[in-house]
This record gives C-alpha cells, sequence and structure tokens, in this order.
C-alpha cells in the first residue's frame, strides 16, 4: 500500500474479531509510535497496552458501547503534561503530539491488517481511578486494537476546495 491506499483504508472500527492480536505485530505498531514527531522533540506521552482480562473490565467501564467491548486489547495514550512543549505564548503541545503519535498507530496498525478506532469521549474521571496514572499525566485517547469484524464506510469529508486556500 502506498500512504494514500494506507490512508484510505484505515477507518474508525466498530466491531471487532475475538482474534489476539500477534506480538510482533504489536511490537512492529508501537516502533511506529515510538518513531512518531514531537514539539521539540519532548516525546510527552505514554502508552499502556491493555490485555488482561481484570483491565479490559475497568477499561470498558470507562466507555460504555456495545462494539467497544469486543476488542481484544486496548491502549491507552497519555499525555505527560510535565514533558510537553510550551511555546512562549503560553499554548501547550502535548495535544498535537499525542495525536501525532495516535495516528501513527492507527495507520500502522491498518497497514498490518488490524483495525482501530479512536476514542477520546471516555470517562477520564473513572480512568484515572481504575488505572495508574501520574500527576501530570493525562490520559487522552483510548485505542481498541485488533481484526476487524465491520466493514469500512465511505468516507465523508469536505471538498479539496473547502479546506485548500
Ligand atoms: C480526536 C478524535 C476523537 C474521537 N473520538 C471518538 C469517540 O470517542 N468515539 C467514537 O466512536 N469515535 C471517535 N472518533 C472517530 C471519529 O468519529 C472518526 O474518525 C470520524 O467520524 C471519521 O471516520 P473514519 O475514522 O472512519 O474515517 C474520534 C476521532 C478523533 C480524531
Amino acid at each position: 500500500m502506498n500512504l494514500l491506499e494506507l490512508v484510505k483504508a484505515r477507518y474508525s472500527c466498530r466491531n471487532y474479531q475475538p482474534t489476539s492480536v500477534e506480538q510482533d505485530k504489536l511490537n512492529y505498531i508501537m516502533e511506529c509510535v515510538r518513531l512518531a514527531p514531537s514539539a521539540v522533540n519532548k516525546q510527552p506521552w505514554k502508552f499502556r497496552v491493555i490485555t488482561s482480562e481484570a483491565d479490559k473490565a475497568k477499561l470498558k467501564e470507562c466507555y460504555h458501547r456495545d462494539w467497544f467491548k469486543t476488542a481484544p486489547m486496548y491502549i491507552i495514550a497519555s499525555i505527560m503534561h510535565d514533558e510537553e512543549w510550551v511555546r512562549a505564548d503560553g499554548k501547550h503541545h502535548g495535544d498535537i503530539d499525542i495525536a501525532i503519535a495516535v495516528e501513527h498507530l492507527c495507520l500502522a496498525a491498518t497497514e498490518q491488517g488490524l483495525a482501530t478506532c479512536w476514542v477520546c469521549n471516555f470517562d477520564v474521571e473513572k480512568c484515572k481511578q481504575h488505572f495508574t496514572f501520574a500527576d501530570n499525566e493525562e490520559p487522552a485517547v483510548l485505542i481498541p486494537l485488533g481484526y476487524a469484524a465491520d466493514e469500512m464506510r465511505e468516507k465523508n469529508r469536505k471538498a479539496m476546495s473547502d479546506i485548500v486556500k
């Protein structure tokens, strides 16, 4: 797949097969995450790989959707706010950095024949209660990871002329 084909193939998967993700595929995906760029190369992030039944049960309490429960594993992407770059005008860049790393994850997974979905609409406080985070660590994105059990939908996007000036 070239990059455009890969970008077209990635989609928000909302139903997964129970099949486990192979360790070598997970290693490959996380290497793509590790090499993501970040502001001033601060790499202000941590990624928790959630595979145990106990941890999966806790994570499912943070986002109540039937489809979310189908994933065989999850990754919690968090921002280390004490490590992120802050520009002179006060703008924090951890959100931008974590977004780049998570999309590396999603694209790498797609290339490996796997599927993902960004999930930000979760209960952050419950997540903090269930898992151990550092004081300045913010769980920002939950990413279910596995083999798709649904079909890719057609992409609904703005026209080029609406976004390029
Ligand atoms: C920052 C961000 C947060 C998102 N949060 C959620 C979410 O909480 N739940 C969900 O089902 N999808 C979520 N999505 C997925 C979007 O709805 C999806 O990317 C968008 O509709 C385009 O569809 P596609 O990913 O299939 O191309 C999120 C996507 C992004 C980039």
